[in-house]
């Protein structure tokens, strides 16, 4: 049977779903164990979430996790990853999110097409365009892949741009211990990493500066999230690095967002020294894993999460309406 330590894990359930002529019928369900209780388990199949009364299961078990994640994890990850960074203009096209924040990042301007947009294909892409246009915006639709691939072939066809990939990458809870390579003394083995529940104004700053500006509406992404931490390390009374942590997905998924460490005293252990401190933090509010999301092309991003034990879950492409 099933204990507590599966959760978060593959599973397959055989389940008694009737009785014919006084025999039990059995169905089986293939799909990640988000919730175990006395009563109930819950499952994340690729059909969506299945609620099973633990009287029904005949017989369950762990099986080895596939090599590509299931669309159902892919959707819940995207769900938790859009609750951490939250637009504050949102919109529904069935079960694809519309989000608008003042243009500030591509990830709160986008929309979400996963699951039933309730039309047509080409009709949600309509609908998409004009909401936004609405707005005076551009229209944005991020497609996590696999799984959008028949949205990302409509989108070729219309003609939309693309904008380089992004790696949506995890960890499991907590992060391993890494060390310096070479045995060099870490610099900022005891850099104190105030975490805060709400920026200050130089850690704002930092955020304008690699965002491009800070509207109203950056406020709202950056801290309308119940559980949140700016992180602040402060050298000479210089804020040097700053990172940003949320737990959401029911509690599953810490977020790492704007890691960020100033040129001067890059290469010295900061980031990894934010990431732990966010990482220890995220753990004692619940959270079982990480995600992060970070462009490709960020050769020292992918090499600082690589070394932290980060894996690449599934990447996205966000697509542009043609003018
Ligand atoms: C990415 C960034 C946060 C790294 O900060 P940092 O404090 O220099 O990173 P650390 O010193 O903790 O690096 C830890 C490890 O990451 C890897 N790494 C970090 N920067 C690297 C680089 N430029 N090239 C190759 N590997 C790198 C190394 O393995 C490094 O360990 P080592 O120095 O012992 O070899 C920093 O370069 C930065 O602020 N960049 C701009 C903002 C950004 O891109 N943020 C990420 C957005 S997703």
């Amino acid at each position: 049977m099933l204990r507590q330590q599966d959760v978060g894990h593959r599973i397959v359930v055989r389940r008694i779903v009737g009785i014919r002529e006084g025999r039990p019928q059995f169905s089986d369900a293939l799909g990640e164990l988000v919730e175990l209780s006395e009563t109930h388990l819950t499952l994340a199949t690729a059909q969506g979430q299945l609620r099973v009364p633990v009287a029904q299961v005949h017989r369950a078990k762990r099986v080895p996790p596939t090599r590509r994640p299931t669309a159902a994890a892919v959707v819940a990850l995207e769900r938790a990853a859009d609750e951490a960074w939250p637009a504050p203009t949102r919109g529904r096209l069935g079960d694809w999110l519309l989000r608008s924040a003042e243009g500030w990042t591509g990830r709160a301007n986008s929309a979400l097409p996963i699951g039933d947009p309730d039309r047509p294909l080409a009709a949600a892409v309509d609908a998409v365009e004009r909401w936004y246009a609405e707005r005076g915006q551009p229209a944005l639709i991020n497609t996590p892949l696999p799984l959008a691939a028949p949205v990302g072939a409509e989108l070729d066809a219309r003609g939309w741009g693309t904008r380089p990939p992004t790696l949506v990458q995890t960890a499991p809870l907590p992060l391993p211990a890494s060390t310096p390579a070479g045995g060099q003394a870490d610099l900022w083995g005891a850099a104190v990493v105030e975490l805060a529940a709400a920026p200050s104004d130089e850690w704002l700053a930092i955020a304008a500066g690699r965002k491009g500006g800070l509207p109203d509406a950056a406020r709202h992404v950056l801290t309308a999230v119940d559980q949140v931490r700016f992180a602040h390390v402060y050298a000479d009374g210089a804020l040097v690095a700053v990172g940003r942590g949320t737990v959401t997905g029911q509690g599953r998924w810490l977020g790492l967002s704007l890691i960020e460490v100033v040129p001067a005293v890059r290469r010295q252990g900061l980031a990894r020294r934010v990431i732990h401190e966010l990482a220890s933090w995220g753990v004692s509010g619940g959270a079982t894993h990480a995600f992060l999301q970070v462009e490709q092309r960020n050769a020292a991003a992918v090499a600082l999460y690589q070394r932290l034990g980060l894996v690449t879950h599934h990447t996205y492409l966000t697509r542009v309406a043609p003018n």
